[in-house]
């Protein structure tokens, strides 16, 4: 499959230094060893249409497993943010007009997260918060299982959205074409009904899932595939500077965009070559100077 050509996806020379560019018609998955930090600012302004970036959460574990590990510290939420800013900030400037930044959390700081987005963004930015509830992994006895994340979207102007809709539960589907609330209001039950802002649907990777990495904390496809396609056309140019294992460079090329990608750990991006290169998709990887 081909990114499609249709894109807003500008020609820019993202790293003039490196002679490296993104172009909407460009095959290869843009893959960068280092720390976000660094290299998000050798971004040009509006040179992507949309951003999803994945962080540590501020755990105060080191998340390992059999593909790699990470170091996640634990920090005051309100420091966390800070620190996590160093990150958002060139990814909101390297959006263009109508682009979405996408920033994945949990209880641990997202409340602080939102607080900082809304200043860098303006509050009239804030598009959503995405609930992506799961089921696995221990259980608490003496608080709720925290059991979901949070993914924060925040857009410009007047953005790139494509609506997804699943079918209406049976007892809707049995009351006829009509809502339940307003008789007047006609229920479209071929088309469906438009997604909310929970996921339920939607599992985490575990166990002999063929997705499966080893990667810690590796999100599913689904996920990413769900975010790219209702928040960017076909051809936009994506960017995830916290990759792990690669999901959002293989979800970005399965639905026809262009991903732009990297890590600090090389052995994150190691794995994500191999990734998308057993997808059968091309790499141009870069190790940023300093990385
Ligand atoms: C939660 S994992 C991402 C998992 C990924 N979404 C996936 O599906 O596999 C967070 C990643 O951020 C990386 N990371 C942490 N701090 C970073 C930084 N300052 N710059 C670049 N990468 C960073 C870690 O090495 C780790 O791979």
């Amino acid at each position: 499959m081909n990114p499609a050509r249709t894109g807003s996806a500008q020609e820019s020379t993202l790293f003039p230094d490196l002679d490296l560019e993104i172009r909407p018609e460009s095959q290869a998955t843009v893959l960068v060893e280092g720390r976000a930090e660094s290299w998000l600012q050798a971004l040009p302004a509006g040179c992507a249409q949309l951003a999803y970036v994945d962080p540590p959460f501020g755990t105060g574990k080191v998340r390992r497993s059999q593909a790699g590990a990470y170091a996640d510290p634990a920090s005051q939420p309100r420091v966390y943010a800070e620190a996590l800013m160093a990150m958002l900030e060139p990814l909101w400037s390297a959006l263009d007009a109508r682009g979405t930044l996408l920033v994945h959390l949990d209880h641990h700081a997202s409340h602080y997260v939102k607080v900082a987005l809304d200043d860098l963004c303006g509050v009239e930015a804030f598009r959503n918060e995405i609930v992506w509830c799961y089921n696995g992994g221990g259980v608490a006895r003496s608080d709720y299982s925290r059991k979901h994340d949070v993914i924060l979207r925040y857009a410009k102007g007047e953005p790139r959205f494509h609506v997804e809709r699943r079918p209406y539960k049976e007892n809707t589907q049995s009351v006829g074409r009509h809502s339940t609330y307003a008789s007047e209001v006609q229920i479209d039950l071929e088309r469906g009904t438009p997604l909310t802002d929970w996921w339920t649907d939607i599992p985490t990777v575990t166990g002999w899932n063929p997705e499966r990495t080893g990667y810690p904390t590796q999100k599913p496809l689904m996920l990413l595939e769900r975010l790219i396609a209702t928040c960017s056309d076909p051809g936009d140019a994506v960017l995830d500077p916290c990759c792990g294992s690669g999901t959002t460079a293989v979800a970005a090329w399965r639905q026809s965009r262009v991903a732009l990608v990297g890590d600090r750990s090389p052995e994150a991006v190691e794995l994500t070559e191999r990734r998308l290169l057993a997808a059968g998709q091309a790499v141009r990887r870069v190790r940023w100077p300093g990385a």
